[in-house]
């Protein structure tokens, strides 16, 4: 007897690499229970929604996407099931599986083994996915009924690299923030799991490890002070120790837990690349204070300087957000002054969003109009495109070893794209494989990429 065609899945993906990585976890998840991936939305027996709640765009496309998937569900008579899991979940627990009732599962970033617990039990009933009565299920929870997604199987689209989660949460208090209170308090993976982790993925070929977290570099300050390893800057050095693994980048570390012996790590551990996103937010001390990040504007600049010292001709790159609350034209300049004065190799920069339950959501009276805000952004985005540009010409004329991460078919000489150890993307005509790192010469270079030639046949 023929079996019974597995069930396809899609899984859409909003937010940070975290959430990119989460989706992966959700994808093996739903591998591992015999799925394969389905060719759109429409086509999917399961359609999973893994959502990011940062600011307001992301939540109103979410919204549009959902009514969309009403239609799409309604044209398969029923058979699909709506699973939204992430972030926007765990800030609207109350509203919405009663806005969205065609939503059959909902899981906040803590809860996707909970997404697999449920199929499990609709396939238990013997009706099958795809005919789970309606009613919509929700798994929430920033507590103790969280767990590391990276004890669920994963599928990763890129052979050669790799997300590695370290820790879940962050115990800061931004106050336009809305991370802490959706993905609740810090905490940290074990380090033998994580090294373990990464000897298996070293193993299996991959060359490039992403350690991750919310707040990356505060890694281990939960952990027992036991006299093992337990700090981020021991975990940098013990990940730099396994075989294979040729290059290590983290995302996001916080200012004030860029310690000296953070520093030090990367500066001595050849595989840790002179790279580092180091986010700003703003550059007037009065905001960062009003904002709660802890640091000044004299200390993020002592800081880089610092950096700078240990680890000569690194990359920076930030985040910057302008026009929170209060914030005056003579503030927003200070941020541009850091700008010039730090002199970024990139930066993402985004308009303040107001997210309820947050501290600043409160200081209406001082909300700067959106028009405004808009204004800002221009022209710090060209202030932080001419810095990058001007930044990148260094490496012109050089030869970088470029990791490829794709390549479009299988002629001999062909468009490439890889990857410098400064996280510069560069495009480049060659021979070589995805997972190789091959010599290529810089010829031209904008604020966001580069172009090169590879001289050297790949071996
Ligand atoms: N944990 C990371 C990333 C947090 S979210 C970190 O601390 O760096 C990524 C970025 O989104 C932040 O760095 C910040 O620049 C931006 N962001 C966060 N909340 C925001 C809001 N309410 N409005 C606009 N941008 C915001
Ligand atoms: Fe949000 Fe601040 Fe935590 Fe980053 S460090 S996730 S900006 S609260
Ligand atoms: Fe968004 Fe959650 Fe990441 S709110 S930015 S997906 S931590």
């Amino acid at each position: 007897m023929a079996s019974p065609d597995p069930q396809r899945y899609h899984v859409l993906t909003f937010g940070c690499q975290m959430n990119a990585h989460d989706s992966e976890r959700i994808t093996g998840m739903l591998e591992g229970r015999g799925m394969v991936a389905a060719t759109d939305a429409d086509d999917a027996d399961v359609l999973v929604f893994n959502t990011c709640t940062i600011r307001e765009k992301p939540d109103q496309k979410l919204y549009d996407q959902l009514k969309h998937a009403k239609g799409s569900k309604r044209r398969r008579g029923g058979a699909q099931v709506i699973a939204v899991g992430g972030c926007l979940v765990e800030a609207q627990k109350d509203n919405l599986l009663r806005e969205f009732p065609w939503v059959d599962v909902a899981f906040g970033p803590g809860r996707i083994h909970d997404l697999g617990n449920y199929l499990e039990l609709a396939d238990g009933e013997g009706a099958g996915v795809g005919h789970v009565p309606g009613g919509g299920e929700g798994f929430y929870g920033i507590g103790d009924e969280r767990q590391f997604a990276s004890e669920l199987p994963t599928r990763r689209d890129r052979p050669h690299q790799a997300w590695v989660q370290i820790s879940m949460g962050c115990n800061m208090k931004c106050a336009y923030c809305i991370v802490p209170s959706v993905r609740g308090r810090e905490q940290s993976r074990s380090f033998p799991d994580i090294v373990a982790e990464v000897e298996r993925l070293a193993a299996e070929g991959v060359r490039e490890v992403s350690l991750l977290g919310q707040n990356v570099n505060s890694y281990g300050n939960d952990l027992p002070r036991d006299g093992s390893p337990r700090t981020f800057a021991e975990l940098l050095r013990a990940v730099d120790g396994v075989d294979g693994v040729d290059r290590i980048r983290y995302t996001s570390p916080h200012p004030a837990h860029m310690r000296d012996d953070v520093i030090a790590a990367m500066a001595e551990c050849d595989a840790v690349m002179p790279q580092l996103h180091l986010p700003l937010q703003a550059g007037s001390s009065r905001v960062l204070k009003a904002m709660r990040r802890t640091y000044s504007r004299e200390r993020f600049v002592g800081l880089v300087e610092k950096i700078r010292a240990s680890i000569s001709d690194i990359s920076l790159s930030t985040d910057i957000i302008v026009g929170v609350p209060g914030e005056t034209e003579a503030e927003f300049l200070e941020t541009v002054e850091v700008c010039r004065e730090v002199r970024f190799d990139g930066a993402y920069t985004f308009i303040y969003s107001s997210r309820t339950g947050t501290e600043a959501a409160d200081m209406v009276d001082s909300f700067i109009p959106y028009e405004e805000q808009q204004r800002r952004l221009a022209h710090l985005i060209d202030e932080v495109r001419a810095i990058a540009t001007e930044r990148h010409q260094r490496f012109v004329g050089t030869t970088q070893p470029v990791l490829v991460e794709e390549r479009s078919d299988r002629k001999v000489r062909q468009r490439l794209h890889g990857r410098t150890p400064h996280n510069v993307k560069v495009n480049f005509e060659g021979d070589a494989e995805p997972g190789q790192i091959v010599p290529v010469d810089i010829v031209h270079a904008t604020s966001e990429s580069m172009l090169g030639r590879q001289l050297v046949p790949a071996p």
